[in-house]
């Protein structure tokens, strides 16, 4: 394969599928790494896109907060005296300065450190430390909503998952997440309880550049059996399960993605090593299956994974949560958060908890061995010429099936690139559309 080449600039309206190859079978190393591309996707992918920032049972009374990223941008989720859910920007409109510094808490306002501007929950100018100073200059507060911290255009909740988007005219999040939404229920309604999550979350860094961990996460079954072969020796005495491939499916549409394992129906949850969660699924079973059908009962603690575009990622049957936050092309900030059914018994989440950091904690087995080689992968490309070296994804190509029981775009086959490739594909769109107009619709 000959090295990609083009003349593209990287602003929008360029071409990026010259970037990717017309099949997302290739991608071009310079798209993890150039400043001017990271730059552009701030602004393209994630000032229009809708990012999660937060679950709703985090923050339940009135007052309470947390504080999350959209993009780079550090922003504070607070809920309101009617339970309405505002997304401030995290930075005072006097001189800049980062207005709270806790991350998370109950407040009845906010006050900046550096000059005592103070703010109410919802971010209105409520006053200032020396009033009068400023109350006597000739143009103060004529135009009082300027003096506001500035927020997030809109925010929505998809049953407890909580979103924000920068940009007005983006599609609303019910369209913007699509068939996927037939999805999450799997994970979000499959009990009357609702879900929510554990208190905490783990932060921590990792050198790398955001599409790394979130092409592994939309479908990356191929490093499973390998990068992990360890783990499961280590807690069970045996490998992972091996493809039969007849019932694995890649699904995607618009970016968002999920690869699963129907033979497996318990696959990720038995990694977790804790017999009170696979009790508590067996017994639950029935039930599911009346409420959500087989499919998604199968598929909601299968051998899967999940990316919600563009940074979500979440790994079923465990109940990880996980935002991959970008700090350059060659960082990210990864928060990770466990999820359970409120109506669980105290013994289940206490299990999945602790299965969960034993897993996918910061230290967790099978997260450091996919950390390792996500900054290895980052700093082995940087080369002058390793940069100019095309990366292939193309297992699988020609494996779409038509399947009237799995929305979306679904091709067979659990050792798939086809997640990959579609993610890439929406991402060239995202790139390149001047507007939400332009991004087809897939
Ligand atoms: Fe916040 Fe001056 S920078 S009060
Ligand atoms: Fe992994």
């Amino acid at each position: 394969m000959a090295i990609l080449e083009t003349d593209n600039r990287p602003q929008a309206g360029a071409n990026f599928t010259a970037l990717i190859g017309e099949e997302s079978q290739w991608t071009d190393r310079r798209i993890f790494l150039d400043e001017e591309i990271y730059q552009l996707e701030l602004d393209q992918i994630f000032r229009r896109c809708w990012l999660f920032v937060a679950h709703e049972s985090q923050i339940p009374e009135p007052g309470d907060f947390v504080s999350s990223y959209m993009g780079e941008d550090s922003v504070l989720i607070v809920r309101q005296a009617d339970q309405s859910i505002v997304v401030l920007i995290n930075t005072c409109p006097h001189r800049g300065n980062r207005v709270c510094h806790a991350e998370s808490g109950k407040v009845r306002s906010f006050i900046c450190n550096y000059h005592g501007w103070s703010f109410g929950r919802d971010g209105k100018f409520l006053g200032a430390h020396q009033q009068d100073a400023y109350d006597a200059s000739r143009d103060f507060c004529q135009d009082r909503g300027q003096l506001n911290m500035p927020s997030a255009a809109r925010v929505d909740s998809y049953k407890g998952l909580v979103f924000a988007i920068f940009d007005p005219d983006a599609p609303s999040l019910q369209d913007y997440l699509g068939d996927f939404c037939w999805y999450l229920d799997a994970l979000l309604d499959n009990d009357e309880g609702g879900t929510e999550f554990f208190p905490g979350c783990y932060k921590y860094l990792v050198e790398t550049n955001w599409k790394t961990p979130v092409e592994n996460t939309s479908g990356d079954a191929l490093h499973a059996g390998w990068t992990h072969a360890s783990g499961p020796e280590a807690l069970f005495g045996r490998a992972v399960a091996p493809d039969k491939g007849e019932h694995s499916y890649h699904v995607n549409q618009n970016g968002h993605c999920w690869q699963f394992n129907l033979d497996y129906p318990l696959g990720n949850a038995a990694a977790l090593g804790e017999k009170r969660v696979l009790n508590y699924l067996r017994e639950r079973n029935d039930q599911v299956v009346e409420r959500l059908g087989e499919v998604r009962a199968k598929i909601m603690n299968a051998i899967s994974c999940i990316l919600i575009f563009p940074n979500l990622g979440i790994l079923p049957g465990s109940m990880n949560f996980r935002v991959y936050h970008p700090r350059g092309p060659n960082k990210i900030e990864v928060h990770s958060w466990g999820l359970v059914n409120q109506n669980a018994p105290p013994d289940v989440k206490e299990a999945y908890r602790k299965g969960g950091m034993i897993t996918f904690g910061p230290a967790g087995i099978f997260e450091l061995d996919d950390g390792e080689n996500w900054e290895f992968v980052n700093r082995a490309s940087r080369g002058q010429q390793a940069r100019r070296a095309p990366l292939y994804l193309g297992v699988g190509l020609g494996s779409e099936i038509e399947d009237a029981n799995i929305p979306g775009h679904v091709s067979q086959g659990q050792m798939n690139e086809a997640n990959q490739r579609s993610f890439f594909r929406h991402w060239a769109d995202m790139m390149a559309a001047e507007d939400w107009t332009q991004v087809p619709g897939k």
